[in-house]
């Protein structure tokens, strides 16, 4: 596989992308999880691997199939999802697009917690690891494009661009979570390159938005 293949730009990278909610139980029947239904994750895992890439998509919890040609890990928790992009690595290509829950809770129950007289538990969470930032920070085998996303309700330029630096990533696919986006099909983003340019996208569907997103990449390793 080469990238002189016709239509087949990516062929001989590997991408690693995430994708869907990450779930972090609480006892054996609740949890705390995020809206995502991985459907723009999954879209950029199809139209990355209709390029020629070699794709890892490791996905959260979700009721969708995988794209054809993709080879789907699953993960449950922040931890697991961590756990199985370090072991995916090396890629060329991360695009880290997963809602991972931002906290777990500190000392699962083992077995279910049970209504009592004495009123609901408290719930102690502490901080998931950042997998997007441990990406970009992961030194020799560190992807040579790393991608986050943001879905901001306001400020999107601001927070976007916030995050890019913050997390050390290349691009930041910034979404407009303030119209209808989760489980929808369609989707309002504006990419921001580390450079400082930003180039927003018409509202169009997931699917169209993950093929800019995989033509854009291929051009990024063209030049
Ligand atoms: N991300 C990640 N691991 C985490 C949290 C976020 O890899 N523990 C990634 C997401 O997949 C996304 C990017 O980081 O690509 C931005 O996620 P977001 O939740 O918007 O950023 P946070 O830093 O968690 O900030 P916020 O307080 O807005 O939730
Ligand atoms: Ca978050």
């Amino acid at each position: 596989a080469n990238a002189s293949e016709p239509g087949r730009p990516l062929a001989g990278r590997h991408a690693v992308v995430t994708a869907g909610p990450t779930f972090e139980p609480i006892d054996p029947v609740r949890g705390l999880t995020n809206r995502s239904s991985g459907k723009q994750g999954y879209a950029v895992a199809g139209a990355l691997a209709a390029l020629g890439a070699r794709v890892t998509l490791v996905s959260g919890p979700v009721a969708i199939a995988a794209p054809a040609g993709v080879e789907r890990v699953w993960a449950e928790t922040a931890r697991e999802m961590q756990a199985a992009v370090d072991k995916a690595l090396p890629a060329d290509i991360a695009v880290m697009s997963a809602a991972v829950a931002d906290w777990r809770v500190d000392g699962v129950a083992s077995g279910k917690i049970k209504k009592a007289p004495g009123g609901p538990p408290s719930l102690s969470l502490i901080e998931n690891p950042d997998i997007l930032a441990g990406v970009s920070a992961a030194g020799k085998t560190r992807p040579s494009l790393v991608v986050g996303f943001a879905a901001e309700t306001t400020d999107l330029e601001a927070n976007a661009r916030a995050k890019l630096s913050r997390k050390g990533c290349d691009w930041i696919v910034g979404n407009d979570v303030s119209e209808a986006v989760f489980g929808a099909d369609a989707n309002t983003v504006t990419l921001f390159t580390r450079d400082g340019a930003a180039e927003s996208w018409p509202r169009q569907s997931k699917a169209e938005v993950a093929r800019k997103l995989a033509a854009r990449i291929a051009d990024h390793f063209r030049t």
